[in-house]
């Protein structure tokens, strides 16, 4: 079983995606286990503080390295972790590539960056690698975090029921997935193609490459450079 585990200072704020659909399953069906680390519950007992201002001035409060390093170390002490991976805007974007190794990895840690994002000290010593889901900045970590997770399980064997589907989805072949169409064939006298319907297999994946490629061209001329 692989599992997961995130570290957050709002880890109520990522628990619901991770109570439906494909990734509820794959909890029930015991193929991935998902925890979550309140960053308080590491903090100096007292006062319960994670962050504090930055060195040398500026607007924005700095997540502290020693309630993220006695958390990390708590949970490395417990098992082996094949990656510590922080979110995070300025790092290398989230790909099918990149979703597809950590499928297959093992055990992972999240650490969710909030406020300014965390003490350079952690991404230089406890991380071991860095993700951003895309060029915009969200409030913090959490939802990329679930993005990312919701990525990688989908991807678990067993995790599909139909395993192929994963296979089929857009990026996969590095182009976008081919249309779909389901009933009725006649809608309003807008009409399913008509080789969809005609039984002839050879034929219809020859069509789904075909729109695949089209569609790509269009949208992500990029992908054939
Ligand atoms: N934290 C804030 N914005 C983010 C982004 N785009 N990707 C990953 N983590 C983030």
């Amino acid at each position: 079983m692989v599992r997961i585990d995130i570290i957050s200072v709002l880890p109520k704020l990522i628990e619901s995606p991770f109570n439906a659909s494909i990734i509820k399953r794959a909890i029930e069906k015991k193929i991935v286990e998902i925890h979550f680390h309140d960053l308080k519950d590491y903090a100096n007992k007292r006062r319960k503080q994670v962050d504090d201002y930055q060195f040398g001035g500026g607007s924005g409060m700095v997540m502290m390295i020693e309630p993220i390093k006695k958390c990390i170390d708590n949970l490395k002490n417990q098992r082996d972790y094949k990656e510590v991976i922080y979110m995070t805007p300025d790092a290398e974007i989230l790909n099918q590539k990149i979703a597809n190794k950590l499928s297959i990895k093992g055990n992972l840690i999240i650490l969710c960056g909030h406020y300014k994002g965390v003490d350079q000290r952690v991404r230089d010593n406890l991380v071991t690698m860095e993700i951003s889901i895309g060029d915009y900045v969200l409030s913090g970590g959490e939802l990329p975090a679930a993005v990312l997770c919701d990525s990688i399980i989908r991807l678990i064997p067993g995790v599909l029921g139909n395993e192929t589907s994963a296979l089929t989805d857009s990026f996969q072949d590095g182009i976008l997935a081919p249309p779909v169409y389901t009933r009725p064939a006649n809608f309003e006298n807008i009409n399913v193609p008509q080789i969809l319907l005609s039984g002839d297999k050879a034929k219809i994946d020859k069509w789904r490459e075909e729109k695949a490629i089209e569609r790509t061209k269009k949208i992500r001329p990029n992908f054939f450079n």
